[in-house]
Parts: structure tokens; C-alpha cells; sequence
């Protein structure tokens, strides 16, 4: 988790220098100072064994080997991190945080000779997988204890709830776990406890009604907590912050009335718990209420009004519920540091921040997904602070008012999916980290300013009306990883520079008009995954790629190239969706005794050109991704999905139409070689790729019989071998497709009987009109023999379950979901990320960028 911290410590930068050696002269116990030595040699010292170095107010720890500088000829009490009682000289406190410690920790460590600990801090190590000894029980003076990200794992033992004295326990770690019941002992025997930190530990029990009254701050976040938590938590006298947040099981009703730690209470992160319903009115009571998050909590009805009177509120995050009603009241909100009303019903206009000077310290709005319509007010002031800006999938329209061009520290704007217009205006901020203005109606030329920013990382322009060139300086974006700026006007040719951008993932110039060659030459080392150039009018040869070791995607459709089928492409080793649809290819597909050839390829559409000669049958047998069944698999997964903030669409003809799949799922395996001129037999090795949903073979010179092979596909759901010159009967076996929704054989020399039964009797007379030969159901030509009529059967049997029809319409869904709701803050996380690693490219970064971004947003807040 090394990102975690070193995002904290980038967002604070300041570092604390620490001196724990005390200028008071102690007398060390020689039997103390060699349990301290014997410890020290425990470990060994690793620069990656302190990642996570933050207090818990966000400040950065500087983290150093301090034993290290442990030095037996001087008194123990001035080492680093020691301090002793000053009239018996005895160890009272080891801080050993952050001192990049790494071992594993054994019971029998020397440690637990000091007695007389009353602090002991041994957070941000790497103890490498230790189990907890139950000796630290016998520490009997230990008033604070902290054990958090040091990589302690297994039980928590029985014994900690000996240590009675106990005042703040901080136990923070995802590798550990309580055992059944103890737990509700730890609260029950620590009375005197004031802070418990047990943040992603595994207690899986429910809050038991027994605990400290002195407690000031509970942290219990994803500790699997379930049932109803007790009331008598809202009571607490002294409580300053709470931490449940995403425990899913967790039931929380809030008090009707008075809460007794309304006038303590800071802070109220509930994300992710199951709260329901409307927010209580008796939340006015907590007058102290700085830090309120409630994401995620299925809240429904309006913000009520005594919430307006908190105007201390300093981070306020109702995102993804079910509220609505008025929010202008969100001005008396003066301290404002930030404000997330994403994903909600709020169908309001934003005149009401218009005029007046506004939150000067507001450094987050997030009003994104929601049904804000108009414009947004162009007489805004006083946000001079403003970071963050997600006002995607609204209704918003008018012009994008000047005031957000000119904000100075704007770092991630997402205006993406609304209905703005005009033109887009020189950026004042040099700090932008993120644009997204995808999916509007905006015009005129790319700004300058744009193409200025040497922290842009993400550049989404797509879906406008964007005219003009792609000036070369884009190049000069030296962090940009994802260009987007499909589906709008723009010019001329592809800038030959683009191919020298060393962390460019994503280049998406599709459905321009976009003309000329492709000299773009990509460098060693270069490392896109994506490139959409389909929908544009470019022409010549194919490009040179072969550098493109990470290519995922490669969509050249609808273009007007001209070439033969270049030899190193299958030699692209993560190459899974090849579109070649729509151009001028010609000539043969060469066999090649090469292994490993296409080995990822999921969807290769080549329909529509001019190729020609046989099937090329040793690629088939080269297609690995494609032999094996996602029958079975239960998630979902999405081609090409490098980065969070884009997802790849694809024009791709099955069952019989022509759409546009707004992603592609690793499931929809594709073969289209329609509409060329390829000739020869259909080889039978298709029939082993059991994968395939959707092969089309129509429109070419093919000959010979359909190999009953084919028959293996059993979730194949397209299948379409129309005008070619096929002869022979339909296989017996093809009925067995139990998946094949469509099926088309029409305009080829097929003779014989039809077959009968499961599928067959779904499929209409235009699936073998132009067969002369061919007799039965349901072509009226009677196939003789004893069953002469056929069996009517009117039901489909559509595989909802197996992703057939289900998952279309779900694409659907996706579309217009899309880009509603996906962006949490901090993009801070990503880039920091990505910056780290820039040879990053797996599936895996998107879902850790995912868990990270939720991570950092607890984290962020509590500061
Ligand atoms: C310990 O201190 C002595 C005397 O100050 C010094 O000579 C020696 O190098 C030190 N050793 C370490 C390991 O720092
Ligand atoms: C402590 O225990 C571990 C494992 O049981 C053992 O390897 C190690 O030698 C012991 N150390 C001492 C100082 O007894
Ligand atoms: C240990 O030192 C760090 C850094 O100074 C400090 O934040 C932390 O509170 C200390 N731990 C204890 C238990 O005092
Ligand atoms: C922790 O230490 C173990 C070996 O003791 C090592 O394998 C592991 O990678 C370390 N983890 C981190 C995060 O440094
Ligand atoms: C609870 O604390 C008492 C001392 O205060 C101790 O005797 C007892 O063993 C503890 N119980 C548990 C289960 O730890
Ligand atoms: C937490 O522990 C419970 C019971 O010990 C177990 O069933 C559950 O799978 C664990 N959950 C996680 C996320 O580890
Ligand atoms: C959420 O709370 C409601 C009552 O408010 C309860 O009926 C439901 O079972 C709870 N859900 C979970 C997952 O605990
Ligand atoms: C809100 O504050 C106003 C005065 O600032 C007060 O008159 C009103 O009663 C308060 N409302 C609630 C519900 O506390
Ligand atoms: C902008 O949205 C408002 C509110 O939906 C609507 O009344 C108005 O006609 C829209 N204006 C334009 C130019 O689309
Ligand atoms: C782009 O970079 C080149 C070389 O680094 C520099 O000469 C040029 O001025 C830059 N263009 C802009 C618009 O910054
Ligand atoms: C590509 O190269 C050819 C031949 O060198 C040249 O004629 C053409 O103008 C170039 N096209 C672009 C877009 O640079």
C-alpha cells in the first residue's frame, strides 16, 4: 500500500522533524538497554517496510531507521524513539513508527521485558505475517498501544483485554481478525479506553452495548460489523468522531431526539453502512459537526432543515442516495472545504450561487450525476480555491461560464455528459491534472492552454463538435496517458510526434475527419494500449506498429487504407481486439508457422475489404483466448479496460445488425471475415474455438461442406455463412448450438433436410432462402419421410443467464450510464500511481486504482 502513503505525502508535504532523544540525564538499566539492542537485532532494516507513514491528522511521518543509530555507549534513554521514567530510568515509552523495521516478530522477543511500557508504538513496520503475541497482555501499565500497518496477521489474542489500563488502542490492519466474543470482551474489560483505531480488521461480530464511556474517537471502518448498532453509541458524552463506515451488514437508526454527544461530535463518516430512510431531523443538535459523510447510505427525501444550521460543516459527502428537494441553503455552509451531493435526485438550477463571494476555502464540488438543468451561473466568485469540479451527467447547458476557466488551482474538472455549448476558453489554472468534457455540444477549436499543462494526465474531449487540427504541441503533454477526442470535427492529419508520448495509454481519434497517411512512427518502449483512428478518412498504408508492445486494441475501421495484411501483427503479444472493417485490404492472409500468434485475440473483424485466398487455418489454430468457454464465468470483465476514466467502444454486425457496443466484454469473442474474397474450404479447426459468440463468414467465395465441428460451439450465438458457394447437407449436429439465436445459411448451394429440433425450430425461412436443394421445416418444400410436418415450437429459448441477450441489453445500460457516477475525487491516487508505475497495464491496475480511490477518500477525509 505504498501508494497510500506516498500520496499523503505529497498532499502534505511538510514533514515533522522528529527528536525523541530527551536532554534529561537518566541511568538506563543495563538490562534494559540489551533487551533494547537484542531487539534492534530482531530486524533487519527495509526501505519498503514503512509505507504508510501519516499521523492520524494527515501530517506525513518522516520515516528512518531509528534504531540504527541504538549505540550501547550511550545511555539508552537518548536513543532514538526511548524515553525513560525520570527517577527510575526505566523504559516508559518505545516509538518505534515508521522505522522501517522488517521481521517477523516471535514471542519470545526481548521487548517484553520492558515492563514498564506505557506507550509503545510499533506502527508502520513490516513484521512480516507475525501473529500477535499474546504477551503483549503483559504489558500491565500500557496505556497506548499501537500495532496498526505492520503487517501483524491472524488472531487478535484474548490477552490485549488484560490491558486494562489501556487508553488508545490502534490495531489498524487487514490481516487481522478477532476470534468469536472477543471482541465484545476487549470493550467490555478496557473501561478506561478513550481512542479505539480498528479500521479494516476482520471483528465480524455486532457492537456490543459494553463499552468505555470515555471514549472520544471509535474508528470500526470495514470491520464486517453487523446487526443494529447500539444507541447508546450516539451518547457518548465525549465522542468527537466516529468511523463506521463500509460495513454493508451494519444497521444504524439514529436518534429521533437529542443525541447526548451532539455538542462533542465532530466528525460522522457512515459510508456504506445500512442506514435507509430519511435523514433525522435531530442531526441539528450536532452543533460541533465539522466532518459528515453519509455516501452510500440509501437515503431518501430532502436534506432537512435544522442540517442547515451546521454551519461549522467543513466536508459534507451525501453522495449516492436517493435525496432531492431545494439545497440553496448550502451557502450558510461558509466553511466549506468540500461538498459532494453526487448521485442523487437533486433537480435543481444552480442560480443560487450566483453573486456574493462564496467559499473561499472550498476545494471540492461534486454535484455530478444528478438532474441539474440550466446553465450553470456565469456571477460566480470567491472559490479561488477550487481543485475539484464534477458536474458530469446533468442536464446543464449554455455556455461553460468563464469563472471555471479562470479558477487558478484547478486540478480535475469533469463536466463530461451535460449539454454545454460554445466554445471551450483558455485555462488560467497550469495545475490540471484531469479534463473531461466529453459528451456536450462544444465547438471551436482545442485551446492552446490545453496542450500547455505538464501534469495533463487525462484529456477527454470526445462526443462534441470540436473543429480544427490536432496541433503537434499536444506532444508536448509529457504526462498524458489518455487522449480522447473521438466523435467530434476534427482536421487534417495525425501529428507525427504522437508517436514519441512515452506514457500515452489511450489515443482515440475515431469519427473525425481525420485524412492523409499514418506516418506516425511509435517508439521502443512506447506503451499505448489503445488506438481508435476508426471513422476518419485515412488512407495508405497500414501503420507501423510494431513497437506497440502493450497494444490491447487496435481499431482502424471505416477508414480508406490500403495494404496487404501486415506479418508482425499477430505478433503483438497483448493485442485482443483487431477492427479492420471497412477499408481497402487486399491480398492474402499468409499462413505462418509462428506460434503464439494471436494468442489474446478476442474480436478480428476484417469484413469489408478486399482480402483474398483461403482461410488462413494456421491463425485459427493460434487463437488461444478464443478456446476457451466463458460459458461459466461468473464476472464481468471489459477489453482494453487501461484506464478508469475511458472505456473502448465497438462498431461490430452480429446477429444480422450492426452496432455499437459501448464496451466490450472479454466474453464477446467475434470472428467477422465477411464481405471479402476469401475462397477454399471453411476449416474445421473453428470448431475449437468453443468460445466464439459470433462468426461470420458471409459474403466471399468460400466452398465445401459446413464442418460438423461446428458443432462444439455451444455458445456460439451468431452464426452467418450467407452468400457464399457452401454445398453439402446442414451437420446433424449443428441442433446441438443450444446458444445460436441467429442463424443465417441463405444464398449457398446447401441441399438436403433441414434439422429439426432445439434451435432449428426457432430459425425463419430467410436463414435458407436461396438454397435451392434444401427441403423442410420451415421452408414450405416438404422433407418427406415419415415426420413430413414439422413440430411448430413458438418459444425462444433465449439464455438470459448465459449473457446472451441480457448482456446487449445491459451494454445499453451501460451507455447511458455512462460516465454517470464512476469518479470519485482524488484522481490525485491515480496519477500518483501512475507515475510509479509507469509500465502498468493490466486489468488489475483499474480495479486497484478503484479500491485505492475509495480507500484514499476514507483516509482523505479524516483530516
Ligand atoms: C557508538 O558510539 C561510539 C562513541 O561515540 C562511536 O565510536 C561508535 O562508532 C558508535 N557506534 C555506532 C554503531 O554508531
Ligand atoms: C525466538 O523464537 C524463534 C522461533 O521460535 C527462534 O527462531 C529464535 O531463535 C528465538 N530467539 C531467541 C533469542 O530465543
Ligand atoms: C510516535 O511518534 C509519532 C511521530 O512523532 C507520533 O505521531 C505518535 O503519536 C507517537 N506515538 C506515541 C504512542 O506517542
Ligand atoms: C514484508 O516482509 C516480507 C519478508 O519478511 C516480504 O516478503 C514482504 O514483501 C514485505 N512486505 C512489504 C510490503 O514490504
Ligand atoms: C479483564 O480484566 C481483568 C483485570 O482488570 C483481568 O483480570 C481479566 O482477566 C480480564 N479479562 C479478560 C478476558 O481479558
Ligand atoms: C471475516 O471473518 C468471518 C468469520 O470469521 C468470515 O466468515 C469472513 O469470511 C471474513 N471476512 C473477510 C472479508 O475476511
Ligand atoms: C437494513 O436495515 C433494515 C431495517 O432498517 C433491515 O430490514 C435490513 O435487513 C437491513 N439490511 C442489512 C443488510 O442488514
Ligand atoms: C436554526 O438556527 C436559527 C438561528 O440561527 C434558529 O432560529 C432556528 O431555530 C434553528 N433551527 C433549528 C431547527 O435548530
Ligand atoms: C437550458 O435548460 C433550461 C432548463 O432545462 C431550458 O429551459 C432552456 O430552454 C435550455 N436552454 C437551451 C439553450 O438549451
Ligand atoms: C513544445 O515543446 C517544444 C520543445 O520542447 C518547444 O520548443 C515548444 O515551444 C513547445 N510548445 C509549446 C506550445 O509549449
Ligand atoms: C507521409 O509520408 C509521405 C511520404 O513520405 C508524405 O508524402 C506524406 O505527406 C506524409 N503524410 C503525413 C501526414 O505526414
Amino acid at each position: 500500500m505504498g501508494y497510500v502513503n506516498l500520496v499523503f505525502f505529497m498532499l502534505f508535504p511538510f514533514l515533522c522533524h522528529l527528536s525523541f532523544s530527551s536532554s534529561l540525564p537518566h541511568l538506563c538499566p543495563k538490562d534494559q538497554a540489551l533487551a533494547l539492542l537484542q531487539f534492534k537485532h530482531m530486524f533487519t532494516i527495509s526501505h519498503d517496510a514503512s509505507d504508510h507513514c501519516f499521523d492520524i491528522t494527515g501530517q506525513s511521518i518522516q520515516s528512518y531507521p531509528k534504531t540504527l543509530s541504538w549505540n550501547k555507549s550511550i545511555d539508552c534513554c537518548s536513543w532514538d524513539g526511548v524515553y525513560c521514567d525520570e527517577t527510575t530510568g526505566k523504559v516508559i515509552e518505545l516509538n518505534l513508527t515508521c522505522s522501517k523495521l522488517q521481521g517477523k516478530f516471535h514471542s519470545n522477543s526481548s521487548v517484553f521485558q520492558l515492563s514498564n511500557l506505557k506507550r509503545l508504538d510499533l506502527s508502520n513496520n513490516n513484521f512480516s505475517g507475525s501473529y500477535i503475541s499474546p504477551k503483549f497482555g503483559e504489558f500491565s501499565s500500557l496505556m497506548h498501544l499501537d500495532l496498526s500497518d505492520s503487517r501483524f496477521a491472524g488472531l487478535i489474542p484474548t490477552e490485549i483485554s488484560h490491558l486494562s489500563k489501556l487508553q488508545v488502542l490502534s490495531i489498524q490492519s487487514s490481516l487481522l481478525r478477532f476470534g468469536p466474543h472477543n471482541f465484545e470482551l476487549l470493550l467490555k474489560n478496557l473501561t478506561r479506553l478513550r481512542e479505539l483505531n480498528i479500521d479494516s480488521v476482520n471483528i465480524s461480530s455486532t457492537i456490543p452495548l459494553n463499552f468505555s464511556s470515555y471514549l472520544t474517537a471509535l474508528w470500526l471502518p470495514f470491520t464486517q460489523l453487523y446487526g443494529v448498532l447500539p444507541e447508546r453509541v450516539f451518547h457518548l458524552s465525549n465522542l468527537e468522531s466516529l468511523d463506521l463506515s463500509d460495513n454493508l451488514q451494519l444497521t444504524i437508526k439514529f436518534p429521533t431526539t437529542k443525541w447526548n454527544s451532539s455538542a462533542s461530535l465532530m466528525e460522522l463518516y457512515l459510508y456504506s453502512v445500512n442506514v435507509t430512510g430519511r435523514i433525522p431531523e435531530s442531526f441539528g443538535h450536532l452543533t460541533s459537526l465539522s466532518k459528515l459523510d453519509l455516501l452510500s447510505c440509501n437515503l431518501s427525501g430532502s436534506i432537512p432543515k435544522p442540517l442547515w444550521n451546521l454551519t461549522n460543516i467543513e466536508l459534507l459527502d451525501l453522495g449516492n442516495n436517493h435525496l432531492e428537494g431545494p439545497i440553496s441553503d448550502l451557502l450558510r455552509f461558509g466553511k466549506l472545504r468540500s461538498l459532494s451531493l453526487r448521485n442523487n435526485n437533486f433537480d435543481v438550477q444552480l442560480e443560487f450561487l450566483s453573486f456574493k463571494r462564496i467559499w473561499t476555502q472550498l476545494e471540492e464540488l461534486d454535484f455530478s450525476s444528478n438532474f441539474l438543468t440550466g446553465p450553470i451561473p456565469s456571477n460566480v466568485s470567491g472559490m479561488q480555491n477550487l481543485q475539484f469540479l464534477f458536474l458530469s451527467s446533468n442536464h446543464l447547458n449554455k455556455t461553460i461560464p468563464s469563472w471555471i476557466f479562470s479558477l487558478p488551482s484547478l486540478y480535475d474538472l469533469d463536466l463530461s455528459n451535460n449539454h454545454f455549448s460554445g466554445n471551450i476558453q483558455e485555462f488560467k489554472s497550469r495545475t490540471l491534472h484531469r479534463v473531461s468534457l466529453k459528451q456536450n455540444q462544444l465547438q471551436g477549436p482545442i485551446p492552446k492552454s490545453l496542450l500547455n499543462q505538464h501534469d495533463l494526465y487525462y484529456l477527454l474531449l470526445s462526443h462534441n463538435k470540436l473543429s480544427g487540427l490536432i496541433d503537434s504541441t499536444v506532444c508536448n503533454l509529457t504526462s498524458l496517458q489518455v487522449l480522447d477526442l473521438g466523435s467530434n470535427n476534427l482536421e487534417g492529419t495525425i501529428p507525427l510526434c504522437l508517436g514519441e508520448m512515452s506514457i500515452l495509454r489511450v489515443l482515440d481519434l475515431s469519427n473525425n475527419s481525420l485524412g492523409g497517411t499514418i506516418n506516425t512512427t511509435f517508439s521502443i518502449g512506447n506503451v499505448l494500449g489503445v488506438m481508435k483512428f476508426d471513422g476518419n478518412k485515412l488512407e495508405g498504408k497500414f501503420p507501423q506498429l510494431i513497437n506497440c508492445k502493450y497494444l490491447e486494441v487496435l481499431d482502424l475501421g471505416n477508414n480508406e487504407l490500403k495494404d496487404t495484411f501486415p506479418k508482425w501483427l499477430g505478433a503483438l503479444p497483448e493485442l485482443q481486439i483487431l477492427n479492420l472493417r471497412s477499408n481497402k485490404f487486399y491480398g492474402p492472409i499468409k499462413d505462418s508457422r509462428t506460434d503464439n500468434l494471436f494468442a489474446q485475440i478476442r474480436v478480428i473483424d476484417l469484413s469489408s475489404n478486399g482480402f483474398s485466398g483461403d482461410l488462413p487455418v494456421r491463425l485459427f489454430e493460434n487463437f488461444e483466448a478464443m478456446k476457451i468457454s466463458s460459458e461459466k464465468s461468473g464476472t464481468r470483465e471489459y477489453v482494453g479496460d487501461i484506464s478508469y476514466y475511458y472505456t473502448i467502444s465497438l462498431i461490430v454486425t452480429t446477429k444480422g445488425l450492426e452496432l455499437e457496443l459501448p464496451r466490450v466484454l472479454t466474453t464477446d469473442l467475434i470472428i467477422d471475415l465477411s464481405r471479402n474474397r476469401f475462397e477454399g474450404h471453411i476449416p474445421s479447426i473453428i470448431g475449437d474455438l468453443i468460445g466464439l459468440r459470433t462468426l461470420n463468414l458471409s459474403h466471399n467465395r468460400l466452398e465445401g461442406h459446413i464442418p460438423a465441428s461446428l458443432h462444439q460451439l455451444s455458445i456460439l450465438e451468431s452464426l452467418d455463412l450467407s452468400s457464399n458457394k457452401i454445398s453439402g447437407e446442414i451437420p446433424q449436429q449443428l441442433t446441438s448450438l443450444k446458444s445460436l439465436e441467429v442463424l443465417n445459411l441463405s444464398h449457398n448451394h446447401l441441399v438436403g433436410c433441414i434439422p429439426k429440433g432445439k434451435q432449428f425450430d426457432t430459425f425463419e425461412n430467410s436463414s435458407y432462402q436461396g438454397n435451392d436443394g434444401l427441403h423442410g421445416f420451415p421452408l414450405s418444400k416438404d422433407c418427406g419421410g415419415d415426420d413430413g410436418v414439422a413440430q411448430m415450437t413458438n418459444l425462444v429459448e433465449l439464455d438470459e443467464e448465459e449473457g446472451g441477450d441480457s448482456s446487449m441489453i445491459s451494454w445499453q445500460a451501460v451507455l447511458m450510464g455512462y460516465g454517470c457516477g464512476l469518479v470519485i475525487g482524488l484522481s490525485i491516487i491515480y496519477i500518483m500511481l501512475s507515475t510509479q508505475y509507469p509500465a502498468w497495464f493490466s486489468r488489475m491496475d483499474v480495479k486497484l486504482e478503484h479500491k485505492i480511490l475509495t480507500r484514499m477518500r476514507r483516509h482523505k477525509k479524516r483530516h
